[in-house]
């Protein structure tokens, strides 16, 4: 089995720290700014999603210094868009999520073949990811309808 670029696979797990320390503060920002009916359950979820980027970071920052490495202290780009309309935080997040997702998509080819720890993590955090996607994008459509946003997006009625 040949060895992992050390020094590729951290840049990229650094990264993808930032992206999920990002993750933590925009969604915990969100959960202030949930006003209305769903205010309740959306505010609970979007704390969920607060708590489970929380937790990604913890299990890539292990990572990193597993590997011996510097964890970053940096955090990802956050957008403040003053939105208070769900479904402009909730494309937000399915943006955001898509970035990360990429990411962990970038770990899986370098570390495919090399090390089956660290193939395992990242085919597990993009099945999480894809299913939190999927989540999201039908949360963002209306009750019967059956595309998802990525297929509307590419063919508008
Ligand atoms: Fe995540």
């Amino acid at each position: 089995m040949a060895e992992i670029n050390k020094e590729d696979v951290v840049a990229v797990l650094n990264r993808i720290l930032e992206s999920e320390l990002a993750g933590v503060v925009r969604y915990t920002h969100y959960s202030f700014l949930v006003f209305g009916f769903g205010r309740i359950p959306i505010r609970s979820w979007l704390r969920e999603q607060a708590d489970e980027s929380l937790l990604h970071a913890q299990q890539v920052g292990e990572w990193i210094t597993t590997l011996g490495a510097y964890p970053s202290l940096a955090i990802g780009p956050l957008l403040d868009s003053h939105t208070f309309d769900i479904a402009s935080i909730l494309r937000e997040s399915l943006q955001a999520e898509n970035v990360a997702l990429a990411l962990y998509r970038e770990l899986l080819a370098l570390v495919e073949d090399r090390s089956v720890a660290l193939e395992e993590f990242a085919r597990q955090m993009i099945h999480v990811e894809e299913m939190h996607a999927g989540e999201v994008d039908k949360m963002l459509r209306r009750p019967g309808e059956m595309t998802t946003s990525a297929e509307r997006l590419a063919s508008p009625p």
